[in-house]
């Protein structure tokens, strides 16, 4: 067995997926995918780094993007820290979904509500340099990454410490969200005991913020006026139920990803 593929057999007993946290590393450390790797091999002291990361990783438990200091989010490198959650690949979904709104109605001015690392606000004034982009989080330090994430990147976003949107009377175009969705007694998975809970948890079913935040973006959406939110696909249709101009995208496993609403 040559030494790559004893270094992921090592993980594998640990992790869900080894060959993407392997991956994940290199791409971030070296600026290899774990394809190139396996075609080309790699060389001694780049194995050895990463060998010392993957013992980490093992010893730990912690997830690699949070011994690393940093994860991928729509091809670009954010800082991540435990405050703020691990940018999931789900949420490139949303973002997809709001260049493509953003694009079709000429919006310009927008909110990212729970910005955590600030990948969905920070992603969509890369996207949109014009765009007047607002974000807010209840964390003092989520907001803290997102700031240092926003100046790595070089852009100007304005952060607010803010519960939902309770610190707004503005009008927005758009309101973009990837709140905390889960219920209070769904399990925490190998990861997200790392995560702060008060990142993943939204309320006794994981429904009352994303409800909180549709009834509040109402007031402050102009007409027309957008809501772009990831939501938990097995609360889907309880979440819409009183909904009416709306559509719910797929995620790569089939599953509702991303709620669109139309105001007015
Ligand atoms: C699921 S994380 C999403 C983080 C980031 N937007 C992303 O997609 O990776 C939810 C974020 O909402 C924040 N949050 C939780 N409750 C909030 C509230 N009442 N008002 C504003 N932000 C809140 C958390 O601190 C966390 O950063």
């Amino acid at each position: 067995m040559n030494k790559l593929k004893e270094l992921i057999e090592s993980l594998r007993p640990h992790s869900p997926n080894p060959e993407a946290e392997i991956d994940t590393v290199l791409k971030l450390e070296f600026n290899i995918s774990l394809v190139e790797a396996r075609a080309s091999g790699i060389p001694h002291g780049i194995f050895e780094k990463l060998s010392k990361i993957v013992r980490e990783r093992i010893k730990t438990g912690r997830p690699v993007q949070y011994i690393l200091g940093k994860a991928l989010f729509y091809g670009r490198v954010f800082i991540v820290n435990e405050h703020v959650l691990i940018p999931r690949v789900e949420t490139e979904l949303l973002v997809i979904k709001a260049i493509s709104t953003i694009r079709e109605y000429s919006l310009k001015k927008i909110v990212d509500v729970g910005t955590g690392s600030g990948i969905i606000a920070i992603t969509l004034k890369k996207e949109f340099p014009q765009l007047e982009v607002t974000a807010t989080d209840i964390s003092f330090e989520a907001l803290e990454v997102a700031r240092k994430n926003a100046a790595s990147h070089k852009v100007r976003i304005n952060f607010v410490q803010c519960d939902l949107l309770s610190c707004f009377d503005d009008k927005f175009d758009l309101v973009v969200s990837n709140p905390p969705y889960l219920g209070e007694n769904e399990p925490l998975g190998e990861f997200r005991r790392f995560e702060p809970q008060i990142a993943l948890y939204g309320g006794k079913k994981g429904l009352e913020l994303s409800f909180q935040l549709i009834n509040q973006a109402k007031n402050r959406l102009k007409k027309p006026g957008y809501i772009i939110m990831e939501i938990n696909p097995f609360t889907a249709t309880e979440l819409v139920k009183e909904l009416r101009d709306y559509e719910l995208f797929k995620d790569y496993n089939g599953m509702p990803r991303v709620l669109v609403i139309k105001n007015g």
